[in-house]
């Protein structure tokens, strides 16, 4: 049964009718205490809860009463629901235990599909025997050390459901390849993955790459253009480095995460879309969070479940098996014998510190067994190729800059920076010591663009 707890007429029997067509059980209440009473004796399996009482415009009142509920049934998953002003008091609701909430006026469709969720998200109530165990099409996954082993049975766990996932973890550690699994095990998998890389699009053309655009929309707009949402419909949106977003783009993307609604520039109608979004990232948002550099709101979003990926050197395990794959794809790519390891060879790749994680590893192997052309490799071969990355890892700088204006030296620096860090632009505007936005600034300033 699914609890409804709302001072308002109109929300109770509305969200009644769509739960009761829907196929659910339901009851609704309108105020604390006769939901306290419902929940103390007929255990419901989810709460859809107000946060505005009329009588607190503070909304303590609804906090208070999702605090009691939590203590006395700690594994009923709530959702809350706010209006989209007072989308602040929502999270402090999840920081105080609640599964997930939704802004009123709410969407029926993304309202069922977040039910649906909790509730095949929700551990089963005692007595209920636990499901099979569920079979992971593992794809090129390699790899048995426990950490992975882990996070491969939360990813069969919750692959089939609609719940935002989160990946995080070093660069290198398989953030991708697990984003693409969840898609691969859902039951979206015959549907688009659309990936996008939030690191490289720049604020003025968020809301074209995502939303798309009707030509003459701005200057540039020389024909239509479908967005990423759009194209992700029925799917999954992968939102890679999303720790990149600035503040402002933020605000956009939670909108439509809330409604599962958007808008394509120069045309005011709302389209619809039903999208998966699990997204990654190697910043650590919880901090971001902290120093407001991330919407909190956002975060709870986009983080229904967080997996987390341990660095290579947390498992050390995997790391003979990995590079006996990476060997053998590589032997496959290029129709050439498959090179084998000495015992030694497997002993010194075990020990490496790995920085750069599961992609250090495959480009060492990789570059080692192209040198070398040996059938059976060293811990020698090994050594030669191996390139220890230094600290901060500037790249070198030229003294050539004599006779050039302060702008060309600026677009000579940029260019050459983008070079030595393949085109990632976190990592350029770090190396160059400014904000990403001012990196953007100057790509546009001079006219470069970051695909070539
Ligand atoms: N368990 C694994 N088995 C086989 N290959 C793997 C595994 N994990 C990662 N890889 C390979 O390592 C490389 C890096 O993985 P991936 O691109 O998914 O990392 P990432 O976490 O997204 O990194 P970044 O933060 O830099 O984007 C890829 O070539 C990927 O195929
Ligand atoms: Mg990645």
């Amino acid at each position: 049964m699914i609890l409804i707890i709302d001072d308002d007429n109109i929300v109770r029997s509305s969200l009644l009718f769509m739960l009761k067509r829907a196929g659910y059980e339901a009851k609704a209440v309108t105020g604390p205490r006769e939901a306290m009473d419902v929940v103390r004796v007929e255990a419901p399996e989810l709460i859809l809860m107000d946060m505005n009482f009329s009588l607190s415009t503070s909304g303590e009142e609804g906090l208070t009463l999702l605090k009691q509920v939590k203590l006395f049934r700690p594994d009923v998953p709530v959702i809350l629901m706010t209006a989209w002003g007072s989308i602040q008091l929502a999270v402090q609701g999840m920081r105080a235990g609640a599964f997930d909430f939704i802004t009123k006026p709410w969407n029926n469709a993304a309202l069922l599909q977040r039910i649906e969720t909790a509730l095949q998200l929700s551990p089963p109530s005692a007595g209920t025997p636990a499901g099979p165990a569920l079979k992971l099409d593992r794809g090129h996954i390699v790899g048995s050390s426990k950490g992975l082993t882990a996070v491969l049975d939360t990813v069969a766990r919750i692959a089939p459901t609609n719940a935002s996932v989160l990946v995080t973890g070093e660069s290198g550690t398989g953030k991708e390849l697990i984003a693409e699994a969840i898609h691969r095990n859902s039951r979206r998998a015959s549907q688009p993955f659309v990936k996008v890389n939030l690191g490289g699009i720049s604020q003025s053309l968020f809301e074209s790459e995502m939303f798309g655009h009707k030509k003459g929309a701005f200057t540039d707009a020389v024909a239509d253009r479908t967005g990423r949402f759009e194209l992700a419909d029925q799917g999954t949106i992968f939102l890679d480095e999303i720790g990149d977003l600035d503040l402002s783009c933020q605000v956009k993307l939670l909108r439509v995460l809330q409604d599962q609604t958007f808008e394509v520039l120069g045309d005011s109608r709302p389209r619809k879309v039903n999208v998966r979004v699990v997204s990654a990232t190697n910043a650590d948002l919880r901090r971001m969070v902290g120093e407001h550099t991330f919407r909190e709101d956002l975060f709870y979003r986009i983080n229904l479940i967080t997996i987390h990926l341990p660095a290579l050197r947390e498992r050390r395990e995997d790391i003979p098996l990995l590079a006996r794959h990476f060997a053998d794809r590589q032997a496959e790519a290029n129709g050439l014998r498959r090179t084998d390891f000495s015992a030694d060879a497997l002993q010194f790749l075990s020990a490496l510190p790995y920085p750069g994680n599961i992609r250090e590893l495959k480009n060492l192997v990789e570059r080692t067994i192209l040198v070398s052309n040996k059938p059976v490799l060293d811990a020698a071969d090994f050594e030669a190729q191996y390139q220890p990355r230094e600290a901060g890892g500037s790249p070198e700088k030229t003294g050539a800059f004599a006779g050039m204006t302060l702008n060309e030296i600026e677009r000579q620096t940029i260019l050459q920076t983008l070079d030595s860090y393949k085109g990632n632009l976190t990592q350029v505007a770090a190396a160059l010591g400014i904000s990403r936005a001012a990196l953007y600034r100057r790509l546009e300033k001079y006219g470069i663009s970051v695909n070539d």
